[in-house]
Parts: C-alpha cells; structure tokens; sequence
C-alpha cells in the first residue's frame, strides 16, 4: 500500500519473483482443478444451506486452519485498555475521533493495539464503520494532526536481502511521515457518505518481519506460537479491534465492514471466516494465499509465499512449496466461508502477482455457496471491463493501474455498502436489493 519502495527494493523484489518463477503469461497456466466447495469430505454433495452451515462449513474451516493459518486460540480480552482519548471536533468539525490503547499483557512492554477510530460527527444515530489494519502507522492515514503517532518498524536500508526482511530498525514516531497514505484510506470521503472508520498498525499485532513473532501476541496467547501463524496473529488483533468498536454506542454493531489490503486483505478474510460479527467484507488486491485461485499457475506461487514470508502462514502450509495442487482448500472456499454477508474482491490490472483473473474466478466459484442462501452471487462469469464494477451480493472490479487502494476503490466499497446497507446516512439500513452498476 503506497509504501515508498526504493527503486533498489523493487528491483529485488522482481529478482526474487523471478527466482521463484511467476508466470505472466495465460497460455502458460497448466490445467488446474479448482477445489469444490460443496462437496463433503465424505464425497457427499451439499445441497442446500442447512448442510453447508452444519457440515461443511466447519469441515473447511477446520481445513484452513489446519492446513494454511494455523489454529486460533480462544478470544482474549484485552487485560486492560487506557483512556479513550476523544476529540470532537476533528477535522474541522466533521468527526470524532477517539484512540485508545488495548493492552495483551500485564506490563506496559508487552504486546498492545493502539486504535484509531473516527466517527461522521453529523450522524444521527448509530454510525457504521469500516475497520482495516494499516501498514505504516496510525498518523499515516491522515494528515490530522490529532492522530497520536505510533513508533514504527521499518527495513533498515543496509539489509538487501531477496527473502523478505531481515533487518529492522524500530524507530520513534516520526511526523513527517503523517498522511502519507491518506490516498489509501480516504477519511473525508468515507465521513461524508457517513462512515466511520477504524484502523490499527498491523505490527501493533505481531511485527511483520523473521523474528517479529516473539515481538507480538502469539507467544503471550499459545504454548506453540510456531503451529499458528502471523497471518492468524493479524485476524484475532482484527477481532479484537471489533470487540473494542462494539463496547462503543456510537457504532451500530450490525455495519461494521471488514477491509483489507493485500497481505492485509489475506488477513481480513481469515478473521471474516472466523468472526459472522463483521457484517461485510472487502479484500483489496488480496492475491495468492486471500482471495486468488493459488491452483491456477499465474502470478505470485506457493513457493514464494513459503520462501519471502515464511512466518505468514503454519508450518503444515510448508509442503505445499512447489505443490499447490495437493492443497486442499483454495481462494474460492475462503470466500464462501464469508456467506452470505455482502462480499467484495477487488483486483488492479497491473497487480499481476495477485492474479486478477484468479480472484474473479475464486468470486464467482464461491456464488454458489451465495446460491444455497437464495443469494446471487456475483450473478455473472463474464469478467468487467477494467473500471466497471459489479456490485451483487458478490462485488468485484478489476481497477485500472497498479497494486494499491485508491479513490477509485474506495468509491466502490461505499456504494456496495450503501446498497445493502441503506445510504449511511439514513440509517437503519433497508435489506439488501441487488443490482449492477458501473462507474
Ligand atoms: C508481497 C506478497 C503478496 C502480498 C503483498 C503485500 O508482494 O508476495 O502476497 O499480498 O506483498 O502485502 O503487499
């Protein structure tokens, strides 16, 4: 997400892709089958809702967390949270904006979230909100200056290493980088349309780095940090941000929308699989390992995702390096493991690494699970043009441009959630009509 990559990163990160041999190229992608979400691991076909939510549904979920995430513990509660810090009048008036500080261990040194939240200052009654992890700190969402900024971690320039960081630097909070990715996360707008939004720093959660493990919740949570995951890690801190936003009056606790970016958007399906209380979800550009077909041999691999960020999935996800065929599971059941809220995928046409064909396929695969609700869908198999989007039961676009969360996006995310929710402004939401718009 908009972080600064020097050309020097880039050209190693295209070196590494290289190495773990991506494919670019459709007339190159081997046959595949994709996973079938509704047959029973007795062989047994699921033909209607009750069975997917008895049967199935947890045969799959104890598969992913298995096989990919690792097994999450029991929720936790924060042992303590500070103050609610609480301003009025931020940003000129159109929002509230609170922060405060969960804390997973009895010390202050230990493990803690700091969330941000803002809340549409004109709202007449309870507000919904999005929630999403941010990459770079709280203060880099927005230019406010009222936003408390976090200490960061960031590479240290001198580690060139091609398999994901090596060497990092902790450094104290540093204003200049305030704002920096408010393009990513588009407060104004979001308050406009009468959304609020919550965010947390994703290394608040476990540090995501060789090592950042024993830095974050996994060793205070379970005896065997190693058997779960940091991608695991991130979506329990996701559910424990919605425990904190749903103590909070002001929030109307049927709209809290799930959104994710990337690695973040592999994140916030895992936690929308685990967690109904997120009543919508959005994966951004969530790839291989979210959203994406990972059987389909185009974009990121199986080997790369094992090799750059070994800590990100459970060691049983290891034998899948250079197997992905023998997974499973794949990016479809993940997204049927959401219905039937309203779901979201997201792809950009340059994010190749992500597969946007592979994500749409996983969508539209994971519409039949929708169907067993009397749902839609995506309610097509025909791909949209770039820029136009599809907004069902199932919404997707595949944006022009690049690997990043945008306006554009952003744009898209309220009207979906506008539509089965009621324009955020006029709550109580009416239920949800299904249609198809463009731009
Ligand atoms: C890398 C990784 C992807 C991930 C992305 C991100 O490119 O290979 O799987 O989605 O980082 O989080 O930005």
């Amino acid at each position: 997400m908009a972080r600064r990559l020097p050309i020097l990163l880039l050209t190693i990160l295209a070196a590494t892709a290289q190495t773990n041999r991506y494919n670019f190229e459709e007339s190159k992608v081997p046959p595949y089958t994709v996973p079938d979400p509704l047959t029973l691991n007795n062989g047994e076909h699921v033909r209607d809702a009750r069975t997917w939510t008895e049967k199935r549904r947890p045969e799959l979920m104890a598969i992913f967390a298995d096989q990919v995430y690792g097994a999450t513990p029991p929720p936790a509660p924060p042992l303590r949270t500070s103050q609610v810090f609480t301003d009025r009048k931020a940003l000129d008036g159109k929002a509230i904006r609170k922060q405060v500080t969960l804390y997973f261990t009895p010390d202050d040194a230990g493990p803690q979230m700091h969330l941000l939240l803002y809340l549409p200052a004109a709202a007449k009654g309870p507000s919904p909100v999005f929630l999403g992890l941010n990459f770079n700190g709280n203060h880099t969402v927005n230019a406010d200056s009222g936003i408390l900024p976090n200490e960061v971690w960031v590479r240290d320039p001198a580690d060139l290493s091609t398999t994901g960081p090596k060497k990092m630097l902790h450094l104290p909070p540093d204003d200049r980088t305030r704002g920096q990715n408010a393009a990513n996360w588009q407060v104004e707008k979001l308050l406009a349309a009468g959304y609020g939004l919550a965010t947390v720093y994703y290394y608040d959660i476990e540090p995501d780095f060789t090592g950042g493990m024993k830095l974050g919740v996994r060793p205070v949570l379970v005896k065997d940090p190693e058997a779960w995951s940091a991608m695991g890690a991130w979506a329990w801190g996701l559910s424990r941000a919605l425990d904190f936003l749903l103590t909070d009056r002001a929030i109307d606790p049927a709209r809290v929308a799930l959104m994710g970016h990337s690695r973040l958007g592999k994140a916030a399906l895992w936690a929308a699989a685990q967690d109904p209380r997120f009543s919508l979800v959005i994966s951004n550009e969530s790839g291989k390992g979210g959203a994406s077909l990972l059987k389909r041999g185009f974009g990121e691999t199986t080997d790369h995702l094992n090799t750059a960020f070994p800590e990100w999935f459970c060691p049983n996800y290891k034998q899948y390096t250079g197997h992905p065929e023998k997974l499973p599971v794949d990016g479809n059941e993940l997204l049927a493991l959401i219905a039937p809220r309203p779901l979201y995928v997201a792809s950009a046409a340059d994010d190749l690494g992500s597969d946007p064909k592979g994500e749409f396929l996983a969508a539209v695969n994971a519409g039949r699970v929708y169907q067993l609700f009397g749902k839609k869908g995506l309610g097509t198999t025909q791909m949209p043009m770039v820029d136009q989007a599809i907004l069902q039961d199932i919404g997707y676009h595949v944006r022009s441009g690049k690997h990043d969360v945008t306006e554009f996006d952003w744009r898209q995310y309220i009207a979906f959630a506008d539509q089965h929710w009621g324009t955020a402004a006029t709550a109580p939401a009416k239920t949800s009509p299904t249609k198809t718009t463009s731009k």
